[in-house]
């Protein structure tokens, strides 16, 4: 099997394998916000961004091939991710001790494995509204980072095509596919994938607090747990 070099390591790649994709599988922890193994690339987040042969590239869309040398984890990589994860803790509303999702949450996570201690920039603050029209879910767009991956999932997945990104720049936005533009009106149901797969606490089931408690959650263990190890991925399990 053809291998590439990751921070020293070589790493068996299959043919169309990403350097994602190939580094998981042999238990390489890549950060990531906006890649799932059964979801199609993005690159909408960049934190995976490696050094490969010299130049920056995306881990999550950039093809493995022979002999390839990546660098990963290195202190200017990791001080780059640092700052993309506060610029994406800034620009929404996020405060983890009274969120559903502390201590399951990659954000929240990368936050803690790349030592953010702080906010770094001016906190936006900016006005969102929480949709609570749908019976079974709530959707609280002041967490969303706007990975796509309800996007991915509901139209890949699922083949509804509930959600959708729209704006530019700062007024990029997560939309919603149904006459009234809420979440009650639409398509989605809590089985659905793109229900279950959101990184953050943005897109949650009501009735349903703490079912695991703090300090048992999957990265209580460890801020650089990688949730997208192969045994999660084998189980099926829709976590990324
Ligand atoms: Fe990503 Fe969640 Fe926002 Fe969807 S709602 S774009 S999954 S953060
Ligand atoms: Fe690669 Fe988001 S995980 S760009």
């Amino acid at each position: 099997m053809s291998t590439f070099r990751l921070d020293g390591a070589e790493v068996p790649f299959e043919e169309g394998d990403t350097l994602m994709a190939a580094a998981v599988r042999a238990g390489r922890h890549v950060p990531h916000l906006c890649w799932h193994p059964r979801l199609g690339q993005s690159g909408a987040c960049r934190l995976c961004t490696v050094r490969v042969d010299g130049r920056l590239a995306a881990a999550c869309t950039t093809r493995a091939a022979p002999g390839l040398v990546v660098e990963n984890r290195t202190p200017d990589l990791d001080g780059r991710r640092r700052m993309l994860v506060q610029m994406l803790f800034v620009e929404g509303n996020h405060f983890c001790p009274g969120c559903e999702k502390s201590g399951d949450c990659l954000l929240q996570a990368a936050g803690y494995e790349l030592g953010m201690t702080g906010p770094g920039f001016e906190e936006f603050h900016p006005q969102r509204p929480v949709d609570a029209s749908h019976p079974q879910m709530w959707l609280e767009l002041n967490r969303c980072i706007l990975c796509k991956l309800c996007v991915r999932a509901s139209h890949e997945i699922d083949h509804k095509d509930v959600f959708a990104i729209g704006g530019h720049g700062i007024g990029t936005r997560l939309l919603i596919n149904s006459p009234s533009g809420r979440l009650g009106d639409s398509a989605l149901a809590p089985e659905d994938f793109a229900a279950q797969v959101c990184p953050v606490g943005a897109i949650l089931p009501k009735r349903r607090g703490f079912a695991v408690p703090i300090g048992a959650r999957r990265f209580d263990v460890g801020p650089g747990a990688d949730a997208a190890s192969a045994p999660a991925e084998e189980a099926g399990d829709v976590r990324n």
